[in-house]
């Protein structure tokens, strides 16, 4: 059928057609914005999942949802290379800015810009990677010790005031936060657990690997107190029949029940591999609707496409190493798999192979569940190393 009209979108962060499955997710949150505004306590939401499960797509939702509400948002995604305070500066000057705009919050808007400033002249030396316009001169004593975890506190409370004024919240939204180093996470929860004991209208709503929750615990081991965890994953039966079915009658276009049964088949139902399923079997389809021989037809450019997209970016990622582990990760089957018995496939010392893991997890590959487990963060990448690496030769 005509692709221009294909209405599935698969991409990092690509916003579905029909955002399924989520609702009561996306009400938690609201609520929780909601009542942060409103001076009541509320916990600060960590969204949790596998790659591809839709954890983008939801902050940007939610972050709509609360800027049409009036509520000023940031919205920061860590790489592995920047430091939380030079993400953060900019983001905040600019809700700052935002913030003086209106009149009774004014004073204390530009109190935060100040806080700002001396933030920044604070920390310059040590995250040399700041870069920030400042509008104001630093309050000598003002979120200026030179010591992130007291300086993000000051310069949070300093804009929850003027958000409290203004009688909004500041919400802050982070993605891929499992890559922000754990001394700066420590401060990120200092910061938060103090403006939630001033009933500050500050919230954090992150998102990342299922190895997030861990690391914020190990830097502070109050912070699964503080926040809630919510998990991400594959989307139930009827939400992915809905992921497909919906965008396609849209376009006048029907699905019929085996051609969806076998989507859900070989998507196991997550997110990413729906929408792709569902773009390459509307394209193979001659006309509505779309049979369970238009799915089967379609599975071969839809692997093929995973392959040279989702799958590929994370393998050029890494080391010859790196690949071998996975591989042999990969030849035990989905997971999640035991140390000893990756260690075991690949004739090593489990030791000898600590390096190697530790790499992986800091790249977000894999993540342990428990302890002494290791699994995949991608959903279905031992199916794609065999693939990419068929044969025996990965093992000499
Ligand atoms: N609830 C949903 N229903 C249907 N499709 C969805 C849903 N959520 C996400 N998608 C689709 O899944 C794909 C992946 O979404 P997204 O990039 O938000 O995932 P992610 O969890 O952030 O992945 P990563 O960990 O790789 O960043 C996108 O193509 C998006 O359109
Ligand atoms: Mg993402």
């Amino acid at each position: 059928m005509n692709p221009v009209a294909n209405p599935y979108a698969p991409g990092a962060g690509a916003p579905p057609p029909a955002l399924t499955g989520r609702d009561e997710l996306l009400e938690t949150v609201r609520i929780a914005l909601e009542r942060v505004r409103r001076g009541k306590p509320a916990k600060s939401v960590l969204m949790v999942g596998l790659r591809g499960v839709g954890k983008t797509v939801l902050l940007d939702r939610m972050r709509d949802d609360a800027e049409t509400t009036g509520i000023h948002t940031l919205r920061i995604e860590a790489p592995e290379s920047r430091s939380l305070p030079a993400m953060l500066a900019p983001e905040l000057r600019q809700a700052l800015i935002r913030l003086s705009l209106v009149e009774k919050a004014k004073k204390l808007a530009q109190r935060g810009l100040r806080a700002l400033a001396g933030f920044v002249k604070g920390l310059k030396l040590e995250y040399s990677d700041i870069s920030v316009g400042l509008d104001y001169e630093p309050e000598p004593g003002l979120a200026d010790n030179g010591d992130l975890e007291h300086d993000l506190q000051a310069l949070l409370e300093a804009a929850g005031e003027a958000a409290q004024k203004a009688d909004t919240a500041l919400a802050i939204f982070v993605d891929e936060l499992q890559y922000v180093k754990e001394d700066e996470l420590a401060a990120l929860i200092t910061a938060l657990h103090r403006t939630a004991q001033r009933r500050l209208p500050v919230v954090l709503v992150g998102a990342g690997l299922p190895q997030l929750r861990g690391r914020m615990g190990k830097a502070k081991s109050y912070a699964e107190r503080l926040f809630d965890f919510p998990e991400i994953g594959a989307l139930s039966a009827q939400a992915a029949e809905l992921a497909i079915t919906q965008p396609a009658e849209e376009e006048g276009v029907f699905v019929d029940g085996d051609a969806l049964e076998r989507i859900v088949k070989e998507t196991k139902r997550y997110p990413y591999f729906l929408q792709e399923w569902g773009k390459h079997s509307w394209n193979v389809a001659r006309a509505s609707p779309i049979t369970r021989e238009d799915v089967e037809r379609a599975s071969t450019a839809a692997v093929a496409a995973l392959d040279e997209s989702f799958f590929r970016v994370r393998f050029d990622r890494l080391t010859p190493a790196e690949k071998t582990y996975l591989r042999a990760m990969s030849d035990l089957g989905a997971g999640p798999h035991r140390s000893g018995d990756i260690a075991d496939r690949l004739k090593r010392a489990v030791t000898s192979l600590g390096p190697v893991r530790s790499h992986l997890i800091a790249k977000g590959m894999i993540w342990s569940p428990s302890h002494g487990d290791t699994a995949f963060t991608v959903p279905l990448f031992d199916e794609f190393m065999r693939r990419i690496m068929p044969g025996h030769d990965w093992m000499e």
